[in-house]
């Protein structure tokens, strides 16, 4: 089929005719090095299709690790009680007392706490345990009469080999986080030891994915979800999948669909078919994971601002961009915040007044020039739209890879910074979707959802259902 995008598309708009023609004709590399054309998609979804299929029938640490969670009764709406939810995130846990009312809506009591350095880097579990703690307190919570402890459901936003509902070991930290003596060791126990030397009365039932998450609490209010996606600090997804196709599960059951989180930001990471650049390089190379969770490293929000960062000082450096100077704000690594990005894009004002605001106010940029902002907003829009771009072939590439599904209505659930506050993501996401699941199909049957605290309440609504098994 022939590329309906090719490469000179996805330049031109990239150009500043006053600048110089040198400018331009880096700037003309630089978005051709970003483009992602339709054939290029096309590549990348074939890629992920042979590598979710190795990943299902064996562990290849060169394919999508593609991992069974235990997960394998769709929830209904009808689910009612109150649970007890933590969420792990990149950024935030969220402590939650989740209410199921029973007709598909719930409501949320929470609290979120900032996890610090210190709990990144060195003591998360007691952490934990200790904001665990103060919700308890704070909502004035204790286990039922007759009970010790409350049962709770478990979000991990990290990739964990389950090993059952309420197990699974941690295969590698990402975001930033790097506590020791943690990779390998099941989270759960970590955890529950942290629970019992603070005395928190809690007792994890179930842990999960926020992607497994926010698959849930999508399909507890719209029962014809099939995916669940986050789109923030980092990636990832989550499916239904039928288990006659999970070649490497061995467990007793063999029929019916079992949750499959894909952990997609470990996809490609020998980057064959991504459009990895040098500016991908300079920040993969400087990575605690270097290597690893390339694609997560070209499409999350932990990560865009900094991509962003290494090719403007890349323009820098060649004296085409203010006046060959920087500031100290930034020459630091991930001082170029991806939220920088999302208002530099919006900027529609004449002399891009927020684009001004950001670089001169906050980055401490010597004053810029109208040609200096233009070319800063068009580099995030470079670094954006291929963001956007290779979310949506990802997305495209798991529905396409269970065609049956494309026969009827199907909901995704997403969460996550990107998806909620980079400008016209979830519309571009429609509109690349398009291309590859076809307009009909998009138009009329797919519907993408905000399944805000997501990945919080879909906890409790496993914990609910493995607390109902438990009672028999
Ligand atoms: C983790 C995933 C998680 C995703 C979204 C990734 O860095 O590996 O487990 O689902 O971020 O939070």
């Amino acid at each position: 089929m022939a590329d309906t995008n090719d490469i000179q598309t996805f330049v031109k708009p990239y150009l500043v005719p006053e600048g110089s023609e040198l400018l331009n004709r880096s700037l003309e590399t630089m978005a051709a090095s970003f483009a992602v054309t339709d054939d290029k998609i096309r590549e990348i979804i074939s890629g992920m299709h042979k590598s979710m299929k190795t990943g299902l029938d064996h562990d290849d640490p060169d394919a999508l690790p593609m991992i069974p969670t235990y997960v394998s009764g769709r929830p209904t709406g009808k689910e009612t009680g109150t649970f007890l939810a933590l969420d792990l995130g990149g950024t935030n846990l969220r402590v939650c007392q989740v209410t199921l009312k029973g007709d598909t809506t719930y409501s949320l009591v929470q609290q979120k706490f900032t996890i610090t350095q210190e709990a990144k880097e060195v003591r998360l579990w007691d952490f934990i345990a200790e904001c665990v703690g103060v919700f308890l307190e704070e909502h004035d919570l204790r286990p039922q009469p007759g009970k010790r402890t409350i049962p709770c459901g478990y979000t991990f936003s990290f990739p964990i080999y389950q090993t059952g509902i309420a197990s699974g070991n941690l295969s590698m930290w990402n975001k930033s986080f790097s506590v020791p003596n943690s990779v390998g060791r099941d989270v759960v126990n970590l955890t529950q030891s942290a629970f019992q030397r603070h005395h928190v009365p809690v007792e994890v039932v179930a842990v999960l994915n926020d992607t497994v998450g926010t698959l849930m609490t999508s399909g507890y209010s719209h029962p014809d979800t099939q995916m669940g996606i986050i789109f923030g600090t980092g990636t990832n997804a989550a499916y239904w999948e039928s288990l006659e196709n999970i070649g490497k599960w061995s467990g007793p059951d063999r029929k019916g669909e079992m949750v499959v989180n894909l952990e997609w930001g470990a996809f490609d990471n020998a980057t064959d078919v991504l459009p990895y650049t040098s500016h991908d390089n300079k920040l993969n190379r400087k990575s605690s994971n270097h290597g690893l969770q390339v694609f997560e490293k070209m499409i999350s929000g932990l990560f865009l601002g900094e991509v962003a960062r290494n090719a403007i000082l890349s323009l820098v450096d060649q004296r085409l961009l203010f006046a060959g100077r920087s500031s100290e704000i930034l020459n630091k690594s991930y001082t170029f915040d991806t939220a920088y990005m999302s208002e530099i894009v919006a900027d529609t004002t004449p002399d891009l007044s927020t684009v001004k605001v950001v670089l001169e106010g906050t980055l401490d940029i010597p004053p810029t020039s109208l040609i200096d902002r233009k070319v800063v907003q068009h580099v995030c829009n470079m670094i954006g739209a291929r963001g956007v771009r290779l979310s949506a072939a990802a997305m495209s590439a798991v529905l396409l890879a269970r065609p049956e599904l494309l026969t009827s209505s199907i909901s995704v659930g997403i969460d996550g910074s990107m998806y909620q506050f980079y400008p016209n993501f979830e519309r571009d996401l429609y509109a690349v979707s398009r291309v590859f699941l076809g307009h009909a199909f998009v138009d009329n049957n797919l519907k993408l959802h905000l399944a805000k605290d997501g990945s919080g309440v879909g906890a409790a609504i496993v914990a609910m259902t493995v607390d109902r098994d438990r009672q028999g």
